[in-house]
């Protein structure tokens, strides 16, 4: 018993919940260089899914870290620790049967493999966002990678930390190459390939 903590049952169970809702819980999970396009992407197929009548919920990197992450910076080990946290609450999202899209740049692999091992084999779901760093950095939407070129900002992904390309991703979707709508379109087809979306 790991410091007199015993897990308490709920007596609803995640099956249950998620019947209710007809859906299949998973995490969608987007990866890549800020600027990217994961929040674009991942808004468009909330969109998508919750038109189709799913249960959705959106967890994205600029808004967690000014709530329950505000206290985290950018070093690897605070990366880490978001990355954890996200993780947990995520999972917590799955059990309550939602489908859950989590969009953080998640710049190593160790956290994102780590996120997959605390759901069930199928219920994540790593979408690799693969536009390339000079087209993220052209289209700079937040002005970070020129401060972060001229020294106003470190530890900036891409430009002087690290990030390590997923190996085995679910999906690869380079926004620099192919329009919004067939990336929700190419998510949706493998969801429903996957059976996730096999209610409706
Ligand atoms: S992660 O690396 O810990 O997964 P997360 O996705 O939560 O990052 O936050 C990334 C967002 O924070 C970026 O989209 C950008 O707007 C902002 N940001 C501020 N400073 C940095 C930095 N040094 N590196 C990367 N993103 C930064």
């Amino acid at each position: 018993m790991k410091n007199n903590l015993l897990w308490s049952k709920s007596l609803i169970t995640k099956q249950q919940r998620s019947a209710q809702k007809r859906q299949q819980p998973c995490i969608l999970w987007f990866t890549g260089y800020s600027g990217s396009g994961k929040s674009t992407l991942a808004n468009a197929l909330e969109q998508e899914l919750f038109g189709l009548n799913h249960h959705t919920y959106l967890l994205d990197g600029d808004n967690v870290r000014q709530g329950l992450n505000k206290d985290l910076g950018f070093s690897d080990a605070d990366r880490q620790e978001n990355i954890r946290r996200i993780g947990e609450l995520a999972a917590l999202f799955v059990d309550s049967g939602l489908l859950v899209l989590a969009a953080f740049i998640s710049p190593f692999r160790a956290e994102r493999r780590m996120v997959r091992g605390l759901v069930e084999p199928g219920e994540f779901i790593e979408i690799h966002v693969a536009t390339p760093l000079s087209t993220c950095e052209q289209r700079d939407p937040k002005g970070l990678y020129k401060k972060a070129r001229a020294g106003e900002i470190q530890n900036f992904t891409g430009i002087d930390s690290d990030y390590e390309l997923p190996e085995n991703p679910e999906l690869k979707i380079d926004t620099s190459v192919q329009s919004l709508d067939q990336s929700v379109e190419q998510i949706v087809a493998f969801l429903r390939k996957r059976g996730i979306l096999k209610y409706i």
